[in-house]
């Protein structure tokens, strides 16, 4: 979203060149040595999978970072607390007429899309103040989660710890490409276990946006 990518930019005070093709508007630029090539990739998993391709295919990319909020399925996260994908699983897809487990992509060779170990440990180092950084699995679909009993559903069946809609199309188009990825999401609702989510998200994005932001300015602060 707008607001996502904002952030993003305000966080790292990021000068940018604006470059637009077709449907796409890429923003260049550069923090400290790394070069930066950021793009708002829409809702949900084809918005994010176009995008994703087309700087894939357009740039040298060596690796994807997905940055934005999501709803938590955790009683033990709460509101602006950050998950970070383990792995990322697409929830919404359901070829049980074949006997595949609920999320299983026909003949895909895998069931999760797992995250680079390597940002994995240097964002993990990360010592937060005043939220928690959690480790888990993340689970996206085409569906915005506001109803505790399909919350509850896809956080038992999954094992998932947060809900978005773009995550695991990103890792699925990186997975692939072969091209390292990393998840970061900040909680901006509890998928309607507490609340009607669309209140707590419309409230809370932008806080969630900042700090998902700030995070990512702290992992690049600390890659090599
Ligand atoms: N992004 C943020 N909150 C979400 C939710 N509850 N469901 C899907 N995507 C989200």
């Amino acid at each position: 979203m707008q607001e996502e990518l904002d952030s993003i930019i305000n966080a790292l005070h990021l000068k940018y060149e604006r470059i637009e093709e077709k449907c796409f508007t890429v923003f260049k630029s550069s923090y400290l040595h790394h070069e930066l090539i950021c793009i708002l990739s829409g809702i949900g998993k084809v918005n994010a999978a176009i995008h994703t391709q087309y700087i894939l295919d357009k740039f040298v990319i060596d690796c994807i970072i997905n940055v934005g909020v999501a709803g938590s399925l955790s009683k033990e996260l709460s509101f602006g607390d950050v998950v970070i994908a383990s792995d990322l699983v697409e929830h919404d897809v359901d070829v049980a007429a074949f006997d595949l487990p609920l999320g299983q992509i026909p003949r895909m060779d895998t069931f999760s899309f797992s995250s680079e170990k390597s940002l994995l440990d240097k964002v993990m180092l990360i010592q937060a103040q005043k939220y928690k950084i959690h480790l888990g699995r993340i689970v996206s679909g085409d569906q915005f989660i506001d109803n505790k009993e399909k919350a509850e559903f896809i956080s038992k069946h999954f094992g998932a710890v947060a809900c978005e809609m773009e995550g695991a199309a990103i890792a699925h188009v990186c997975h692939v490409n072969k091209i390292p990825f990393l998840v970061i999401r900040a909680l901006s609702d509890m998928a309607g276990c507490d609340d009607v989510a669309r209140h707590s998200f419309n409230e809370l994005k932008d806080m969630a946006s900042l700090r998902s932001a700030q995070l990512i300015k702290q992992l690049l602060d600390v890659i090599g």
